[in-house]
């Protein structure tokens, strides 16, 4: 309200790496980096720069233990690369490693790194499905696990979080983040570093996690992977940031330059983000790599002039490791000797890449153990494991007339679809090692899970992307013949992640059609959605009864699709990202700004022609076989000064007949400000169970930290006034109250 505001949250609040990060370097360790440091010949240091692919190759030399190739062999003895990624099992990564910590001069062990997105062997949930739990005890476990699997088969370190907040789902990767919002992303980033790294990195069971991509990525314009991304500062601090603050909060040990331009400077050569915000502001001391080839493509973004000129600039920007490129390995002893780049730059860096390496034990313990791979691969607790955080990433998007939970003694079932006896897809993209023989399909977790009696009929339909001939015929046959109709539909694993964009939302035309026609047969159909981002499924959402988002669930799936549909697990998950209603929609998100022309009967406001602006299923939503009901709002006290906090608290009471989990989600809105604030922002969230009749209360502190914006000098600040919030199901609707943040005159700042 006031045109005047108490700045908080300056560079104190910024600089918050966490004291206790999981990474202190044993007593002693800097001093053996300084003695290191003083023997390495400075083609030895920038070995320790250098990351190469070292995975099985074809022309690997067979009388070499694992198959590694002797070219790469033959760099590790010469000190001429300090990590490999590719590489994986404990016999091949041993035989890595040997060259490194018995053939080198200075036995310097390698840092192994892979991308261990969402589970090793044993794959859990895409991380935006997983997002969708709202779960972070479950994610810090499926984290884990996941370390536990890659570090006892060799792999030091993941090259994940993937954090990259985006509104836009025609962008493959949308799949490998936890969405569109900051604030759920920032819990989803900690928590996964919290599980990756466990409760000490150098425990023999923990991998180093890397949080990318920083930064902005996600917002590549038309929503095509590697594209450029212009936007201002505000936008860039208030969005895209906080989930890779919030990663080196939790301690995170390394982070990953992005691939995008960022208003005109590319990630991996930007100083403004890589050193003044990620060094300066936050005090980040762990290291930085290059995401693969980023620092050679400084040249095709028009930044450098060659390779020699891109080693340079991502250097001196920030950039420790250079993975694959080579353009330090090949250009900075020259660039060093001609004095563009000081040596200390140089020394800097490895310093940070060996501080790691110390602190994960490789000094002491460079060795993967076969005994223990061979024990926690794919074990009995991880598939548990598996199973639960699959079925508590499901959201039941749509249940008219109680369809679902069907009966598990159901007479019978046509269950039809290109993805219903599928061991391929569920995996999703970046299935780490995942294997497709691994995979329990819908088709057999529902064969498990039905009554003796009942018979389950199975008709693909169609493919993919393609018609069957007699498909359709057979599938309308199969759902007349049956009581319910199951379909599994959506993409293949191929059709998100990296480079793989899609200018449509919609189903494939094929399994649309095959949807279709056995809708018309007027049995009760229910549709399981198999995918890796949001789609624009409105003729399913008019006509079908129930449907099911389960996402890419991971080697468990059908299991744990059939635990939902059966009702052995009331569905508790919650939309992490807005569902179109069609692709034309996007960018679309729930936190969007008010505009001057909010839509409304007016023809001259911010809307479409031919489709309503509101989401097809908003950000939040998702039902339960139970109901829920919120009550008795307060918020206490009623008046704070900037630097103070309210209390939040609501009832929430399970009003239906069985158990179940609902996500209580907090929303704020500073309804005037200097600089304009969004419709609405996440501000808290709880997942709870309660037992039918049974009530909790609960409680959110709102601070500082959840009530201030960056104002356009980017100061953080919270501004007096009045402050609108909900608490609810969902992004729309629920409990509305309202608190006033008095004079900052009366205020104290933060400490
Ligand atoms: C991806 C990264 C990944 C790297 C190494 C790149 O293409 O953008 O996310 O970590 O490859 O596999």
């Amino acid at each position: 309200m006031a045109a005047t505001a108490l700045v908080l949250c300056g560079q104190a609040s910024r600089n918050t790496a966490r004291a206790d990060a999981p990474r202190k370097l044993e007593m002693g360790a800097e001093a053996r980096i300084d003695a290191l440091l003083s023997q390495m010949t400075l083609e030895e240091k920038i070995g320790q720069l250098t990351q190469q692919f070292g995975g099985r190759h074809q022309d690997a030399n067979p009388d070499v233990a694992g198959g590694v190739r002797e070219d790469l062999l033959g760099a590790i003895r010469a000190g001429r690369i300090g990590s490999v990624l590719g590489a994986h099992g404990a016999e091949y990564t041993n035989a890595i490693q040997r060259a490194a910590v018995e053939e080198s001069r200075l036995r310097i062990p390698l840092i192994l790194g892979n991308d261990v997105i969402h589970g090793y062997r044993t794959v859990f949930p895409i991380p935006l499905g997983e997002a969708a739990s709202w779960d972070c005890d479950l994610v810090e476990r499926t984290a884990r696990m996941a370390a536990v699997e890659a570090r006892a088969a060799g792999t030091h370190w993941t090259f994940a979080p993937m954090v990259d907040i985006t509104r836009d789902p025609r962008w493959g990767r949308i799949a490998e983040g936890s969405g569109e919002d900051p604030f759920l992303g920032s819990a989803m980033a900690a928590a996964r570093v919290r599980g990756f790294q466990g409760t000490s990195i150098a425990a023999p069971d923990a991998v180093l996690a890397c949080v990318k991509h920083y930064v902005a990525y996600g917002g590549a314009e038309s929503g095509r992977d590697y594209n450029t991304v212009d936007c201002s500062e505000q936008r860039l601090r208030e969005l895209y940031l906080p989930p890779f603050h919030a990663a080196v909060r939790a301690g995170c040990g390394s982070l990953m330059s992005a691939f995008n331009d960022l208003n005109g400077v590319p990630a991996s050569a930007n100083r403004f983000t890589l050193d003044r915000i990620l060094r300066q502001e936050w005090g980040f001391d762990g290291f930085v790599v290059s995401d693969w080839n980023s620092i050679g493509e400084l040249v095709q973004h028009g930044y450098a002039a060659d390779a020699k000129d891109a080693a340079e600039k991502a250097l001196l920007a920030g950039v420790d490791m250079d993975m694959s490129s080579f353009a330090y390995r090949e250009h900075l002893s020259e660039l060093v000797e001609q004095g563009s780049v000081p040596e200390s730059a140089i020394d800097r860096s490895v310093r940070r890449v060996l501080r790691a390496k110390f602190a994960l034990g490789l000094f002491d313990n460079p060795y993967a153990d076969p005994k223990v791979e061979a024990k926690v691969t794919l074990c009995d607790a991880h598939r548990q494991l598996a199973r639960e955080s699959a079925a508590r990433s499901m959201v039941l998007l749509k249940n008219e007339g109680g369809l679902l939970p069907l009966k598990k003694d159901v007479g019978s079932l046509a269950v039809i679809g290109p993805l219903a006896d599928n061991q391929r897809d569920p995996l999703g993209t970046w299935a780490g090692i995942g294997r497709w023989e691994d995979v329990v399909t819908v088709l057999a977790g529902i064969q498990a899970a039905v009554a003796e009696g009942t018979r389950v009929q199975h008709v693909p339909g169609c493919e993919i992307d393609a018609e069957i001939d007699g498909g359709i015929d057979a599938a309308v046959e199969a759902a007349r013949q049956a009581e319910v109709a199951v379909l599994v539909i959506g993409e293949s694993e191929s059709m998100s992640g990296e480079a793989r964009c899609r200018t449509t939302l919609d189903l494939p035309a094929a399994q649309e059609r095959l949807l279709q026609a056995v809708h018309a047969t007027g049995k009760p159909v229910v549709v399981v959605l198999l995918n890796g981002r949001p789609l624009s499924i409105r003729w399913a959402a008019e006509h079908v009864p129930a449907i099911l988002e389960a996402w890419h669930p991971g080697v468990e799936c059908g299991h744990a699709v059939a635990d939902v549909l059966f009702g052995n697990v009331n569905p508790g998950g919650k939309l992490p990202v807005t569902f179109p209603r069609a692709v034309g929609q996007v960018p679309i998100c729930y936190n969007q700004k008010n505009t001057g022309r909010p839509p409304s009967d007016d023809r001259f406001t911010s809307k479409y022609l031919d489709l309503p602006t509101t989401p097809l299923f908003p950000f939040g939503h998702g039902l339960s076989y139970t109901t829920f009901e919120f009550r008795n709002l307060t918020i206490t006290p009623g008046e704070i000064g900037p630097a103070g906090a309210v209390e939040v608290s609501v009832e929430v009471v399970n009003t239906g007949d069985r158990s179940g989990d609902e996500v209580v989600q907090l929303y704020v809105r500073d309804p005037v400000a200097r600089v304009t604030r969004p419709v609405r922002e996440l501000k808290g969230f709880r997942r709870i169970s309660l037992k039918p009749g049974e009530m909790q209360r609960v409680t959110f502190a709102l601070g500082p930290e959840h009530l201030g914006f960056y104002d356009e000098h980017m100061e953080y600040v919270v501004e007096p006034g009045a402050f609108h919030i909900w608490v609810g199901p969902g992004s729309e609707g629920g409990l509305e109250g309202a608190f006033i943040v008095s004079d900052p005159g009366a205020a104290q700042p933060r400490p």
